[in-house]
């Protein structure tokens, strides 16, 4: 029997946003949504299997974990074991190279990394499919990081047919901008409740990113970069809006960041195509195309520091362990 697997995964950055769930049990989404995997920002998570009956063990960047991010892996676990006919706990050692909480969505990263070793240790099914419907049970978002490149995650109606798979897409670029790489206040699935319970506009939401979904999935098979850049920017635009409209107000993007969409929006006006998008943190990503990558990764480093990201590798095994 397999003792221990060590799995690499990267982040996604989406262009069709998924905010809000229809079912949080099984984490189904209220909406399907399209992402770029990155080829930066890692994280590498080994599974081993305890043979001393101990608890499960959360090591994150070297330190032990304990409260919420301990839990949800044991809870993450617990799926797994009950699939797996299995009793035997573990211990996680995870490496990351994502900010934490920075908005850079380390839970993606995370989950898929996990899903993929815990997946190889407790012998359960590897094909693409079963890792991105079991990552998504972690964090929705992470059924996205388990798939090369671009992904399209399908909404589903059940834990069988919510799951992310790739497209083909023209060739992209993103700048991440880190106007700030602190910590959120409120986290993404907190004001995903908080956004179904008290916003007006949440329906609105739900509906025009079923639409802009479809769109944008056209401007993908069309390779229409610039179509895709001004749907990734009213979407995210619109997934802040709504964010916004709950009570108690939630607010990601601080004046730096609206800083960084204006100067994105004068790059335009200059005749350098990039486009805007943010995910439930202050940083801002440019979206354009590989050959004006550094031009615009110039333009913006004044606003903080810039990181010109490609698209990446799904989760899979690696050789090398976390010590
Ligand atoms: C703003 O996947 O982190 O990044 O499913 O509750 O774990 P949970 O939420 P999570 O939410 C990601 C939200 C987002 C948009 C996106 O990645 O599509």
């Amino acid at each position: 029997m397999t003792i221990d697997a060590t799995a690499r995964a990267h982040p996604n950055m989406a262009l069709v946003k998924y905010w809000g769930k229809r079912d949080e049990q099984i984490m189904l989404p209220s909406t399907g949504s399209l992402s770029m995997t990155l080829d930066e920002f890692p994280t590498t998570t080994t599974v081993q299997l305890r043979e001393d009956h101990g608890p499960d063990v959360l090591e994150l960047n070297g330190a032990v974990a304990q409260g919420e991010p301990l839990r949800r892996v044991t809870r993450f676990l617990d799926l797994v074991r009950e699939r797996a006919g299995s009793e035997a706990r573990a211990v996680v050692r995870s490496r990351n190279e994502v900010p934490t909480g920075a908005g850079l969505a380390s839970s993606a990263s995370g989950f898929a990394a996990l899903a993929t070793a815990a997946s190889a240790v407790y012998e359960l099914p590897q094909d693409t499919r079963s890792l991105s419907r079991l990552a998504r049970r972690g964090s929705g978002s992470a059924c996205r990081s388990i798939i090369d490149r671009m992904a399209v995650w399908h909404a589903g109606e059940d834990d069988a047919t919510s799951f992310a798979e790739q497209i083909e897409a023209p060739e992209l670029a993103m700048v991440v901008v880190v106007v700030d790489a602190g910590g959120k206040k409120v986290s993404s699935r907190e004001a995903m409740r908080l956004t179904a319970a008290t916003s007006p506009f949440a329906a609105a939401w739900r509906a025009s990113t079923a639409r802009t979904l479809e769109e944008m999935l056209a401007a993908c098979r069309e390779g229409d970069v610039e179509r895709i850049g001004e749907l990734a920017e009213t979407n995210a635009l619109r997934m802040h809006a709504v964010i916004q409209s709950t009570v108690p107000s939630v607010r990601y993007l601080r004046g730096a960041s609206v800083g960084v969409f204006d100067a994105i929006e004068q790059l335009r006006a200059d005749g350098l195509q990039a486009w805007g998008t943010a995910d439930a943190g202050p940083n801002v990503v440019a979206i354009t195309r590989p050959a004006d990558a550094a031009a615009v990764a110039d333009a913006l480093a004044g606003h903080g520091e810039v990181r010109v990201v490609r698209p990446g590798p799904g989760a899979r095994l690696v050789d090398e362990r976390v010590a």
